[in-house]
């Protein structure tokens, strides 16, 4: 059955607020985030962890099943396909970004490897039929932490692993405004309570942090300039969304840290 209107737009209204812009750019998302194969995570960090933890060893026969739940542009799916052999599920909302992935993986060699699913995850996280047989599940830069914890260990088998991302509070910071958001210890601490064993959690450092920004925002500075010279009705939307996006970016060098979490799951 074809999903309501009404969920269509808050399925839309979900993805342009996951990647801080307004509605009237949604039909040009990608276009905006062009030759841009993540929004936030780090693929290659992600394959020397888990690598690191020896949750994928080469030479293993049978390739590990994985799922990314909110996979953007599919540049970490297509890595785990690539370096780590692994068969990729990617999830996400936006039809613009899985056309990315999937040119993404052809192009790597991989789409053979990779299956990239358009849809939204409330729905998809509830069909229970599809749940827990995977070995690796991730959701990076969608949902709060705790939130796609719970996610994210309803798809992997007992002793899978899952991996998250989420910006958390500095301990540094003591500023009131920003006293609501968990710190990494604080974040680490609820999931064990879930039953799970953290195996790596981590601030990411701010050098590493300020590099993938970077390129990201030089990126997005190209792209939205490209976009307004062929739509000029929207070159102040755009200016005020690359601003915002900045702003945002700051962030990470002031009140938050991006942080992951690498969780075994329990019983
Ligand atoms: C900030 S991006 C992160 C993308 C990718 N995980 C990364 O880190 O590069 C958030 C992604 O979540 C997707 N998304 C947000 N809400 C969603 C929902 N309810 N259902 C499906 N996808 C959603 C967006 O389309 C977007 O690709």
């Amino acid at each position: 059955m074809p999903p309501s209107t009404r969920s269509r737009h808050r399925l839309r209204a979900q993805v342009v607020a996951s990647v801080d812009a307004p509605d009237r750019l949604y039909p040009h998302l990608g276009q905006l985030f062009a030759n841009m194969p993540t929004l936030g995570a780090s693929p290659s960090l992600i394959m020397r962890r888990l690598r690191g933890l020896g949750i994928a060893l080469p030479g293993r026969r049978e390739p590990l099943r994985a799922i990314d739940l909110g996979c953007g542009p599919g540049g970490v799916a297509v890595a785990l396909a690539k370096t780590l052999r692994m068969d990729v599920v990617g999830i996400d909302g936006c039809p613009a970004f899985i056309d990315s992935a999937r040119e993404l993986a052809t192009a790597a060699g991989v789409s053979d490897r990779c299956a990239f699913v358009a849809t939204s995850l409330e729905i998809f996280t509830r069909s229970r039929a599809l749940h827990r047989d995977y070995d690796v599940a991730l959701m990076l830069n969608v949902w709060p932490a705790m939130r796609a914890a719970r996610a994210t260990r309803a798809f992997v088998r007992i002793g899978g692993v899952y991996v998250i991302d989420d910006a958390v509070r500095d301990p540094a910071c003591d500023d009131r405004a920003w006293r609501r958001v968990p710190t990494l210890e604080h974040v680490s601490e609820r999931i064990a309570q879930l039953g799970d064993e953290v195996l790596d959690a981590r601030v990411l450092a701010r050098p590493a942090m300020a590099k993938v920004e970077a390129a990201l925002q030089k990126q997005l500075a190209i792209n939205a300039r490209r976009l307004a010279r062929r739509e000029p009705a929207l070159a102040d939307t755009l200016r005020e969304f690359v601003r915002g996006q900045q702003e945002a970016a700051g962030l990470l060098e002031g009140p938050l840290r991006g942080a992951m979490w690498i969780v075994q799951r329990g019983a």
